[in-house]
């Protein structure tokens, strides 16, 4: 708790532009649970490093990143929006945490497999050490609440595993934190292969629908996902493409399956697609037109990022040194 509200906690990486699965899978329900809570909304930057990064991209997708929390909603007087690496916090509880996880626990984790068959020239220790980062991210906070898409769930139950673990030998040093997942949209899948979920890395980017892309690239994109032989938009588990443009559709317009089921009665795919697509396009249309003007605007975001950071620090740091002091390390000389 700070102060009479709970904490809640989510970021994500620093690479490359935002997707409609980072956005209706977490950053619209950030907006909407912001008002509830003491939020954190942080930039992994620090997480980016497993995958070998070109520094001026690197930093241009974390500016992008926290701009466009910004711009979708999140008041920065309101939310603490930083960088991770702003805050020297983390990488050093990350490093006490590490020694309370088992070897085992990393190995199962699925997107540490999954990463390490996609870049097997480059399988770091960091790819492997990564969700005892992320537990540290959530833990320095003392986060109830952590609003995530489905593909973290594994993720959030290690954090919860390895917090439980350090609090039976010290006492309650952490909150345990609870994952928020969203019924819609928890889980966008690829347009191009629905067996798949959205994702930056996917090689054919006719699959990925970018937040920042225009209204004639998404429509276009949504014309051309797969679907099915059928004809029929019902919500079954033999159509997972047309299943997964109702979950879109329903998440960006607020419709219940039910009702999108009923208003595409005895009409075709090709006005169904037009309609997310058209649909889509009208939600993220105002996000990048404020991206677009807080681009403009330098010293605005340099202010928030120096603020928030020192705001961010100040909470990471409180937590940081109850849980040196309860494991035996000295006090700290500064
Ligand atoms: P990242 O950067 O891969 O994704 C950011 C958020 O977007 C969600 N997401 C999706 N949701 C629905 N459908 C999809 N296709 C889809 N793809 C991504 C993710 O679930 C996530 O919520 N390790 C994290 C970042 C992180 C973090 C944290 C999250 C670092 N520290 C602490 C929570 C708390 C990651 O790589 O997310």
């Amino acid at each position: 708790m700070i102060g009479d509200k709970k904490v809640l906690y989510s970021a994500m990486q620093a690479t490359g532009g935002l997707h409609i699965g980072n956005y209706f899978g977490a950053l619209h329900n950030w907006v909407n649970l912001s008002d509830e809570y003491e939020c954190f909304f942080a930039v992994a930057d620090l997480h980016a490093l497993t995958i070998r990064r070109e520094p001026a991209e690197l930093r241009k997708s974390a500016r992008d990143v926290l701009m466009m929390y910004m711009a979708a909603g999140l008041d920065p007087e309101k939310n603490c929006l930083y960088y991770q690496s702003s805050v020297p916090a983390h990488a050093e509880l990350a490093w006490i945490m590490g020694c309370f996880t088992y070897l085992g626990e990393l190995n199962r984790m699925t997107q540490f497999k999954d990463k390490s068959a996609k870049h097997a020239d480059n399988i770091n220790a960091g790819l492997l050490t990564y969700p005892v980062l992320m537990a540290c991210d959530i833990l320095l906070y003392q986060a109830d609440a952590v609003p995530v898409g489905d593909d973290q769930r594994q993720h959030l139950e290690l954090t919860r595993d390895i917090a439980e673990r350090f609090n039976g030998i010290y006492g309650d040093v952490f909150t345990i934190p609870e994952a928020y997942i969203g019924k819609t949209g928890a889980r966008i899948m690829s347009l191009a292969d629905p067996s798949k979920k959205m994702s930056k890395s996917d090689e054919n980017q006719n699959s990925v629908v970018y937040v920042l892309d225009d209204k004639d690239t998404i429509i276009r994109k949504f014309k051309r996902a797969i679907t099915d032989s059928d004809t029929s938009i019902v919500y079954r588990e033999d159509k997972p493409g047309i299943m997964n443009l109702m979950d879109i559709y329903s998440v960006a317009s607020g419709k219940s399956i039910e009702e999108i089921e009923r208003e595409f009665d005895q009409k075709g795919y090709g006005e169904f697609k037009l309609a997310v697509g058209e649909t889509v396009a009208d939600v993220l249309a105002p996000i990048r037109e404020r991206f677009e003007q807080l681009s403009k605007d330098k010293a605005y975001v340099d202010s928030i990022i120096k603020n928030n950071g020192e705001k961010a620090a100040y909470f990471a740091e409180k937590t940081l040194r109850k849980v040196q002091k309860k494991i035996g390390l000295p006090e700290r000389i500064r």
